[in-house]
């Protein structure tokens, strides 16, 4: 363990940190699986790094999530974050509530992202990925991340939940503004009053003229008789539409970049596509689209491995850091597609497992097919070619990919 008074503060900002947090996590590893920590501008919280114990902190109940109480301790702790009731209210969606409230709120999306419903989506999901594809061809030079990364996730999930794709940009905006470590409170509480009031307007409208999608579904149909209120349909709708756009995007742009970067492993994928959903699996692995770690707290005392944490205490799961524990994957700090990614935390675990990580799945196994099949030369337009890692410790994704579609 890594006493508070002891260890250097980590700051988890900046570019330093961005280009290989992984040397960061591994200066950590070499003291311990679970660390007390203090990081500047935030409370004394705790760290867990091990895999094994990661999944176990993810399974544990007594870890809780709900909004009002992790707000209640950030003020206690005189943190510096947004309090205010406009966040609050958004805040209070099924990511950050604890049974019974979380199990109500999750039946009523779950069968939304079941298997029948992800195939259903099949052909639409190709049809967008094919034009894409066919307007990147037309180019020698191509930003990915612009001109399919992006935009193939951010069809899809406006298409499924009823959100204009036109009004993309708004929104885009203050997801970025919302996801980001750097930006001012100022900027960040005229981004949460932009959004919920977006929202707000959206589930009117629906309300009132309701259409053939997810959220007009949430709207009207009841599961055991029961109904979400108007705050509780724009929370919902606030968080499938920040999952759905800032996640996969970056398991397309992620994956992409690492295979390049590993061309046999390129070569081996076109050869054998085949490979495909089990080498999305260690994309996920490798570098995932969550940035660092997932937060809860303590209800009560607990122990993690051998460590106690008191009631009342932060503690943050780092997942990324989880997922290259070399006492659970060899492959550690490399990409290898044919190794068993099993058991990765990409996508958390127990109760609060992504709901939407079949549409994640089925998204990025028909962008890498078609991708590999499409442009089989796909290459970084620039070998020297250093990513911008975006400023956010909720997301890791690069702004922008240069590559050449021909090679
Ligand atoms: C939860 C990752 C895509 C919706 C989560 C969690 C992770 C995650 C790590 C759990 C966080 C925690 O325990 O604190 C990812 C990754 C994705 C992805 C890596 C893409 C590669 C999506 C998509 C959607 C979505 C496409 C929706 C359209 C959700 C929701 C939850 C969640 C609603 C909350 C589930 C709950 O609280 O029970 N995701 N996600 N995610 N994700 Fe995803």
């Amino acid at each position: 363990m890594v006493d508070i008074e002891a260890s250097k503060p980590i700051e988890l900002v900046g570019d330093d940190f961005h280009a290989d947090p992984h040397k960061y996590y591994d200066r950590w590893r070499a003291q311990g699986p679970v660390h007390h920590v203090q990081f500047p501008g935030g409370i004394p919280s705790w760290v867990i790094i091990g895999h094994v114990e990661g999944r176990a902190a993810l399974a544990d109940h007594r870890l809780r999530k709900n909004s009002t109480d992790l707000y209640h301790l950030f003020e206690r702790k005189s943190a510096r974050i947004l309090t205010d009731a406009t966040t609050q209210a958004l805040a209070s969606h099924m990511l950050n509530s604890d049974p019974p409230e979380h199990t109500r709120l999750r039946k009523m999306v779950n069968k939304s992202f079941a298997p029948r419903r992800m195939a259903a989506l099949r052909p639409r999901i190709e049809e967008i990925t094919a034009g894409l594809l066919d307007e990147m061809s037309v180019h020698d030079e191509v930003d990915l991340m612009q001109a399919f990364a992006n935009p193939l996730p951010v069809t899809v999930i406006c298409e499924l939940l009823g959100v204009p794709f036109a009004e993309r940009d708004d929104f885009q905006a203050w997801t970025r503004v919302l996801v980001s470590s750097g930006e001012a409170l100022e900027t960040r509480s005229a981004a949460t009053v932009g959004m919920s009031e977006y929202l707000r307007k959206l589930v009117a409208a629906k309300q009132a003229q309701p259409g053939d999608d997810l959220l007009s579904g949430l709207i009207h149909t009841t599961a055991d008789g029961d109904r979400l209120d108007e705050q509780e349909l724009v929370a919902m709708a606030f968080l499938l539409l920040v999952a759905g756009h800032e996640t996969t995007v970056n398991l397309i742009a992620n994956g992409t970049y690492a295979l390049l970067r590993n061309r046999s492993q390129w070569q081996a994928l076109r050869a054998d596509p085949a490979g495909v959903p089990a080498a999305i699996e260690e994309f996920l692995r490798y570098d995932g689209p969550v940035g660092w770690a997932t937060v809860r707290f303590t209800d009560e005392a607990i122990r993690v491995g051998e460590i106690d944490i008191p009631a009342g205490e932060l503690v943050y799961i780092a997942l990324a850091a989880a997922n290259r524990d070399p006492a659970r994957y060899d492959s550690g700090d490399h990409l290898d597609i044919t190794a068993n990614a099993s058991g990765h935390v990409a996508f958390g675990h127990g109760i609060h497992f992504c709901v939407g990580a079949p549409l994640a799945r089925l998204e990025a196994e028909i962008a890498f097919t078609a991708l590999l099949h499409r442009f089989p030369d796909l290459d970084l337009a620039d070998q020297a070619f250093t990513p911008h890692w975006q400023n956010s410790l909720l997301i890791r994704g690069m702004a922008d990919l240069p590559v050449r579609p021909r090679g």
